[in-house]
């Protein structure tokens, strides 16, 4: 059958899922979960706020509800930080976190966008140059004496605003590695500027070692983007007993805020497959908005903007606009 034949918006194939290629090789073991990750398997029924059906079927195989504007801010602080996080590579981290922190921005939100990635992506994204920066996040996790407010650089978009990092964080794994209370470092560094900030978006790298588990340690949440592709769901099992973990000896207040779908391509049966058995598996964690392909977003790096101001107009603008008022009306950001 040709991936492109027309199809049912959402055709059940739960036996050929059972043993589906993108299902991860361990089952998810609902019954041994703390409360942060409640929900996640099958057995998760609750409905978070501002998930109630309301509109028309949306791309996750469910009604959409409606996401208001939400109440302009009159003062700022203190923030919700958020860990973007897979370990899978090129799922849409950065972009998430450049564009929802863009959309969060549009709204009046201030928000501190934390590049947590040796590989600089994020501060790229937005146009800073970290490799001419003499002061990086590496300095502030490795050294005592600065401020983080020296470190910290506004963007071309109101109101958002970046921690840069270079290839100089690789170093920081490595040396962080003996440190007392290593895993909180992180949460050190961003403690004097929280109440500055509405959300605070850290960008995490591909992997789940010790940067990654700073960044888990100093959220109240996490965004775990998902590419609609084949093997979407490969490696998750081993995400969600990281963070599993991070709840249970370090930050009991973790909790997963939600599971983004990027890269959906309406014409292709697998595309629309991957969601369903997203959806199948992590029920009302999946948000409602999705991140369809479109080659604006490379475009958007390209030109170092967030899509918001780079094609405002364009679909994928409103959907992560659409993402910023689902989080809002979800209670993941103020
Ligand atoms: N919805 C989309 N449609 C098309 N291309 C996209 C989309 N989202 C991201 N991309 C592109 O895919 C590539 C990977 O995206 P991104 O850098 O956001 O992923 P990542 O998870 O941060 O990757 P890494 O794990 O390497 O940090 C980038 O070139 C980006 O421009
Ligand atoms: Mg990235």
């Amino acid at each position: 059958m040709s991936a492109y034949e027309t199809q049912p918006a959402y055709p059940s194939h739960a036996e050929d899922r059972a043993e589906g290629p993108y299902d991860d090789e361990r089952e998810f073991d609902a019954a041994a979960r703390p409360a942060a990750v409640e929900g996640l398997g099958q057995g998760g029924q609750e409905r978070l706020p501002g998930t109630e059906p309301q509109g028309h079927m949306g791309i996750t195989g469910r009604p959409m509800p409606e996401f208001p504007d939400p109440q302009p801010l009159s003062t700022h602080g203190p923030a919700r930080v958020i860990a973007m996080c897979n370990q899978k590579g090129g799922v849409g981290k950065t972009t998430t976190t450049i564009n929802l922190g863009a959309a969060l921005a549009e709204l009046g939100r201030k928000v501190l966008l934390v590049d947590f990635d040796p590989q600089g992506a994020l501060s790229v994204g937005l146009g800073v140059r970290a490799n001419d920066l003499d002061l990086t996040i590496y300095n502030l996790l490795v050294e005592r004496g600065h401020d983080v407010h020296d470190v910290i650089q506004h963007t071309r978009t109101t109101g958002l605003d970046l921690l840069p990092a270079n290839i100089d964080l690789s170093a920081a794994e490595v040396q962080l590695v003996g440190e007392v209370a290593r895993e909180m470092v992180l949460a050190r560094v961003l403690r004097p500027v929280l109440d500055e900030y509405d959300v605070v978006l850290i960008d995490c790298q591909p992997s789940l070692g010790l940067l990654t588990v700073n960044a888990l340690t100093a959220a109240h949440g996490v965004i775990i983007p998902l590419e609609c592709e084949y093997f979407a769901m490969r490696g998750v099992a081993l995400l969600v007993e990281t963070i599993e973990k991070v709840t249970d000896r370090l930050n009991p207040r973790l909790e997963v805020d939600g599971i983004l779908a990027t890269m959906y391509d309406g014409r292709t049966l697998h595309s629309r497959e991957v969601v369903a058995s997203v959806v199948d598996h992590f029920r009302d964690r999946v948000f409602h908005t999705v991140i369809t392909r479109t080659v604006k977003f490379p475009d958007a790096t390209l030109a170092a903007e967030p899509i918001t101001s780079y094609a405002p107009g364009h679909g994928a603008a409103e959907a992560y606009r659409q993402l910023a008022r689902e989080l809002i009306a979800r209670g993941g950001a103020a």
